[in-house]
């Protein structure tokens, strides 16, 4: 019998959302264990650091037993290889994501065949919620409790 094995859910969950959270859950019922991982991009300045990201991720997760949270920087194939995961999942929310998520898993794939992408369905309620579009509502005061767990809306209000 195949193993499930450790896959990860690489992004950059700036901040992570409901949708991150639905597609996770997803995920942990698939493998036996799914990394977050949060990539650190030194060249960018985001709204939360890499290491504040890490503790939300952290606080949104704590109700799942086979998660961890792995900031990384570099290449995610490379990642993935020293971890030994043999999946990386992406959520895909609606047909325009298709096209940016089909050219990033074909160069994952040239780059490290043996680690699949494998992309699960968010679930229709946060189809259109993306982490650039909370912190533009957030940014103009808008109400973003219905769009990330009770740990993120906390950080962002105390912003
Ligand atoms: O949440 P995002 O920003 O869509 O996630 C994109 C991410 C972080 C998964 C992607 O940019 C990435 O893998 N970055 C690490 C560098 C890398 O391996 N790039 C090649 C992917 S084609």
């Amino acid at each position: 019998m195949k193993q499930n094995g450790l896959a990860l859910y690489p992004g950059s969950f700036d901040p992570f959302t409901l949708g991150h959270q639905d597609i996770l859950e997803r995920a942990c019922r698939l493998f036996d264990h799914v990394e977050v991982t949060i990539a650190h991009n030194s060249q960018k300045r985001g709204f939360f650091d890499t290491d504040q990201r890490a503790a939300l991720a952290e606080a949104c997760t704590s109700h799942l037993d086979n998660v961890s949270i792995v900031v990384f920087e570099g290449l995610l194939v490379d990642h993935a290889k020293r971890q030994g995961a043999i999946a990386l999942v992406r959520g895909l929310r609606q047909v325009s994501d298709f096209d940016y998520e089909f050219r990033m898993a074909f160069a994952n794939r040239r780059l490290a065949a043996e680690v699949e992408t494998v992309f699960l369905m968010t679930s229709e309620e946060h189809a259109l919620i993306s982490a650039s579009i909370v912190r533009e509502i957030h940014r103009f005061g808008g109400d973003i409790s219905s769009f990330v767990p009770a740990p993120v809306l906390a950080a962002m209000q105390a912003r």
